[in-house]
């Protein structure tokens, strides 16, 4: 669980000496948060060892996939699990009967990033549980997960990739959830940002915070050795051109909140930046609009 200290003011042992050599109010709140922040990610639970081998195995350049195969046939119980977990996400029962299916279907980077989510998924039931809307996070998530999916189809994407980019919208807004523990705003409503906000929100955050929700988010993913691919969707979803320079993998999440958002009056599209990103993605405007009704057919209840 997550370790709730208590910060001590060492302004309380300096009472009357309000010098100007005294930290502004918003710098001490800032710092204490951004304390809070850095101890609530480094304790943060490890996923366990042969979790953890995966994911290393999985990153390796050379690595094409037999080692990860051999270190998941070695143990009968992970290999059950990992089978009902491709099921779950990937096809229906019948489709996978062993590891090798279920890796051919998936890619085996995916699959082993994948492997790695469900366990941050669990790690992040138990570590946020004091956010009251936590629930609105995993809604969240799975929206744009859906959206990159349907993004990188229309782009093209080779399956393996695809999959990667899809699966960073799993995780890519978790460190908005460390930052509203440690700023103690645990009754937070809305956690995944409307689209009008998704360039000023960081710029609130950093403002207030000297940090931003993605730069936290990159840290954990570190943390848990995720790929590079999602390590860099996650620090780069809200600013996919930084200083002239482009975030693939950052462009199809931030893309991916304009096409899971209602747009009735037709100005996400209107929006300059998203504008911007479509065109470095090589989309146009129409590719944009096949994406959203593809979205809406597949999240129609
Ligand atoms: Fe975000
Ligand atoms: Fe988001």
């Amino acid at each position: 669980m997550i370790n709730r200290c208590v910060f001590y003011c060492r302004g309380a042992v300096i009472l009357g000496n309000e010098s100007q050599d005294s930290p502004a109010p918003n710098a001490n709140k800032r710092e204490q948060v951004s304390r809070k922040i850095t101890q609530l990610v480094d304790n943060l639970p490890l996923f366990p060892t042969d979790i953890n081998q995966l994911l290393s195995s999985a990153v390796k350049p050379a690595e094409d996939g037999t080692e990860i195969l051999r270190l998941i046939e070695s143990d009968p119980k992970l290999r059950s699990q990992l089978l009902a977990l491709a099921r779950s996400y990937f096809g229906r029962a019948e489709d996978f009967e062993s590891i090798e299916d279920a890796v051919q279907h998936v890619g085996v980077r995916p699959f082993v990033q994948l492997i790695g989510i469900s366990y941050a998924r669990e790690a992040i039931q138990q570590e946020f549980a004091a956010l009251k809307y936590l629930n609105d996070y995993v809604d969240h998530s799975e929206d744009i997960y859906i959206a990159t999916d349907i993004l990188g189809g229309i782009c093209s994407l080779p399956r393996e990739q695809r999959q990667m980019h899809a699966l960073a919208g799993l995780v890519h807004d978790v460190g908005r959830l460390a930052i509203i523990v440690a700023d103690n705003k645990t009754s937070s409503r809305v956690l995944g940002t409307l689209w009008e906000r998704m360039v000023s929100v960081v710029h609130e955050e950093k403002a207030e915070l000297g940090m931003d929700h993605c730069d936290v988010g990159a840290r954990i993913c570190r943390r848990w050795n995720f790929s590079p691919i999602i390590q860099e969707a996650v620090l780069r979803h809200h600013s996919p051109i930084m200083n002239g320079d482009f975030s693939f993998a950052g462009a199809l999440i931030f893309l991916s909140h304009f096409v899971s958002a209602s747009d009735p009056s037709g100005e996400i599209i209107a929006s300059l930046l998203s504008s911007n990103v479509l065109s470095k993605l090589d989309l146009n405007p129409v590719d944009f609009e096949k994406a959203r009704d593809q979205y809406e057919s597949r999240t129609q209840k």
